[in-house]
């Protein structure tokens, strides 16, 4: 049987994450892919059965689905036919992505960059934050979030996880508002939806901006209204394990048209577009800038994956549900539940707690060891990020040191302000299933249960 490598708390990292996706991409053999086993085994093994860690026959020994996918006789016609133009750099092909993404989420318009993150840092740009500005973030996120306001020169200000959705906990968001507040950046995590209109009404009562990190979150909806079109802004992630996936790309969408063109503007290099004009006598670069631009080979693959995006999307929604119904079965298991009004989830990830006292004590890590070992990909997920050692290193650069008073750089003060006990808890507790799980067949979906009841009665064996 191929080593399946354990992603626990420690050991899970986006490095891991990454080579594991591009190594399936490549059809390699990658963990969670039993498909070189020397003989078959029978596709089900029920019951209590010696667990796989130590020895025992998989509950799985099928892989799961590859992901991203690519399907050479669909994908592949577009990107030779730009490959071969010699036109590699952003045109036609970058537009028509931004159009078609645009008329997916419901936004008057959208703006491509090079990856989710740059669209975070040049909305927060586009909307005048900055030095001395503090942003609301939430806790249990990627590091591209705090990072994008860190590069920004603003302050992340972190708020607790809400210990049921695992979103912004929005009863705890007010108290941390100061005369330095400029933003929320709600994150739609796991592809689930924020409580936006809670978010959207604190917004309006203390005159924020709303910027809406989207990047796990592609076709979500609160009431049929797509996440990123709630706030400000919305900005996507198109990155490898996305569920709209190019490699890398992100984007950025608004209904304000005039903000789109400062963004547009500044992502190649402050050169005039649309409302940014040269006024009388000007010439050249008009505006701060950067160059972000995505290319005409990354938006052809982007509009390959878009045509199956939809169906993709509900499958997920199926699994989730069947998981919804079977997981809570399972003493010490709890899914994550989904704020008020959500119609539809991206379900990038599907995560759940994982309360050890219901497994006899067994750790997390040994847990997802163990799944890992019966065939079902899953990981730890994220550690805290309001403790980490890249907030007091950018503390110390010389940016930080001169907009800063002196008590808001010192970082023993900083992580007072910014504890959230109910994020540590959930960073101890969570176990996560990656989105490709997701698109099983539903037959498989359903034998999850089966291997974590397995695991449930093998704990006393697999603790020792
Ligand atoms: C919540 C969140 N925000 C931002 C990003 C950044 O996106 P990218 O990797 O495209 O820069 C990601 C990507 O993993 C994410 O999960």
């Amino acid at each position: 049987m191929p080593a399946i490598p354990v992603m626990s708390k420690h050991k899970f990292s986006r490095r891991n994450f990454l080579k594991y996706h591009s190594a399936a991409g490549l059809g390699l053999v990658v963990p969670g892919s039993l498909s070189s086993l020397p003989s078959p085994l029978p596709a089900i093994n029920r019951g209590a059965g010696k667990p796989a860690l130590l020895g025992g026959n998989p509950v799985f020994n099928k892989e799961w689905p590859k992901w991203p996918q690519w399907i050479p006789g669909e994908d592949e016609k577009r990107v030779i036919e730009v490959l071969r133009s010699g036109t590699w750099s952003r045109k036609d092909v970058v537009t028509e992505f931004e159009k078609k993404w645009a008329e997916k989420t419901g936004a008057k318009r959208c703006l491509t960059v090079v990856n989710g993150t740059n669209a975070l840092t040049v909305s927060l740009i586009e909307n005048n934050i900055g030095a001395g500005d503090e942003v609301l973030v939430p806790s249990y996120t990627f590091i591209a979030t705090p990072v994008s306001v860190l590069t920004a020169g603003a302050m992340p200000v972190f708020i607790d996880t809400h210990p049921d959705t695992f979103q912004m906990d929005v009863s705890k968001i007010e108290q941390k508002i100061t005369p330095a507040t400029k933003a929320i950046m709600p994150v739609h995590l796991a592809g689930l939806p924020a409580d936006m209109e809670s978010i959207m009404k604190i917004a309006a009562k203390h005159n924020l901006i709303v910027i809406e990190d989207a990047c796990q979150a592609h076709l979500a909806e609160i009431n049929h209204k797509k996440v990123g079109t709630f706030g400000h802004t919305g900005c996507f992630s198109f990155q490898n394990s996305k569920n709209l996936p190019i490699g890398e790309g992100g984007a950025i969408i608004s209904d304000d048209e005039a903000f789109i063109d400062r963004c547009y503007a500044y992502h190649n290099f402050g050169s005039g577009y649309g409302s940014v004009k040269p006024r009388e006598k000007e010439s050249g670069f008009l505006i701060r800038g950067n160059k972000l631009r995505l290319t005409e080979y990354q938006a052809a693959i982007g509009l390959s994956q878009m045509k199956r995006i939809e169906e993709q999307t509900d499958r997920r929604s199926e699994s989730a549900e069947i998981l919804n119904a079977e997981l809570p079965k399972i003493s010490g298991i709890t899914p994550v539940q989904l704020e008020k009004n959500v119609t539809r989830g991206a379900y990038h990830l599907y995560p759940f707690r994982y309360h050890k006292e219901a497994f006899g004590g067994l750790p997390r890590s040994r847990f997802i060891a163990a799944l890992n070992a019966e065939g079902v990909t899953c990981y730890g997920g994220y550690e805290p990020l309001n403790t980490m050692p890249y907030l007091e290193d950018t503390f110390k650069s010389k940016n930080f040191q001169k907009s800063y008073p002196r008590e808001m750089l010192e970082i023993t003060k900083y992580r007072q302000r910014n504890n959230c006990p109910e994020n540590d808890k959930l960073c101890r507790e969570a176990v996560w299933l990656p989105q490709f799980v997701l698109l099983a067949e539903k037959a498989e979906i359903e034998k999850i249960a089966e291997a974590i009841n397995k695991i449930q009665i093998n704990a006393g064996k697999l603790n020792g």
